[in-house]
C-alpha cells in the first residue's frame, strides 16, 4: 500500500512539480490529489501533464465548509503537503490529519514567518536586514502562520550584491533539492 499524498498550492507549484515527478512510478508514495484555492494557478496545469486530479475550491468552501475534508477522507489521504499554500489552515482539517500536514516555507524560521511573510515579501525583508545567510524550512503545519515543528532546515549563504532574483533561485534550488525527500523520509510514519 502507497502512501497517499495531497498537494495544496495556490501558484507557479514549481515544489509541486518536484514532488509529482520524485513519487510518479514511486513504490512508497504516490500524489492523488492536487487543490488550490486559485482556479488561475499554473499549478493545475501541472497536475494535468502527469495526470493528476484536481480541486478548485473557495473560501466559503474551504472556511465555512466540511467539503475539503470530506474529499481527502474519501480518497484515504495520508498526507497533505502544502507547497506554495497562502491560505491558514482551518481547525476541522487540522483535526482531521493531526501530524499529517506539513509546510514549506522560504526562510530560516522563525525568522521571517508569519501572515503576510510569503513569496518576495520574506525575500525583500531578508534582504533589507542585511541578512548573511537564508534558507529553507520544512515543518509540520498548526493554527499558526509558519509555526508547527521543525523537520528539516537547509541554508544558502547571501553575497554582497545579491539581487532578489538570485535569493529567490538560491532558496528554490534548496526547496526543489529537499523538499520530495523529506516527504519521502515521512511517508511510513503517517501512512495508516
Ligand atoms: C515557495 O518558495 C514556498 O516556500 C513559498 O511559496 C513558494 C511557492 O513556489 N511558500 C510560502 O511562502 C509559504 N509561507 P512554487 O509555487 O513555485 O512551488
Amino acid at each position: 500500500m502507497k502512501t497517499r499524498i495531497a498537494i495544496f498550492a495556490s501558484g507557479s507549484g514549481s515544489n509541486a512539480q518536484k514532488i509529482m515527478e520524485h513519487f510518479n512510478s514511486h513504490p512508497e508514495g504516490e500524489v492523488v490529489l492536487v487543490l488550490t484555492n486559485n482556479p488561475q494557478a499554473y499549478v493545475l496545469q501541472r497536475a494535468d501533464n502527469f495526470e493528476i486530479p484536481t480541486h478548485v475550491f473557495t473560501r466559503q468552501e474551504f472556511y465555512q465548509t466540511d467539503e475539503v475534508v470530506k474529499i481527502l477522507k474519501n480518497i484515504q489521504v495520508d498526507l497533505i503537503v502544502l507547497a506554495g499554500f497562502l491560505w491558514l489552515v482551518p481547525q476541522s482539517l487540522l483535526q482531521a490529519f493531526p501530524n499529517q500536514i506539513i509546510n514549506i516555507h522560504p526562510a530560516l524560521l522563525p525568522k521571517y514567518g508569519g501572515k503576510g511573510m510569503y513569496g518576495d515579501n520574506v525575500h525583500k525583508a531578508v534582504l533589507a536586514n542585511g541578512e548573511t545567510e537564508s534558507g529553507i524550512t520544512i515543518h509540520f503545519v498548526n493554527e499558526h502562520f509558519d509555526e508547527g515543528e521543525m523537520i528539516h532546515q537547509a541554508k544558502y549563504k547571501i553575497e554582497p550584491g545579491d539581487t532578489l532574483d538570485i535569493i529567490k533561485f538560491k532558496g528554490q534550488q534548496l526547496e526543489h533539492q529537499y523538499f520530495p525527500k523529506v516527504i519521502e523520509g515521512l511517508l511510513k510514519k503517517v501512512r495508516r
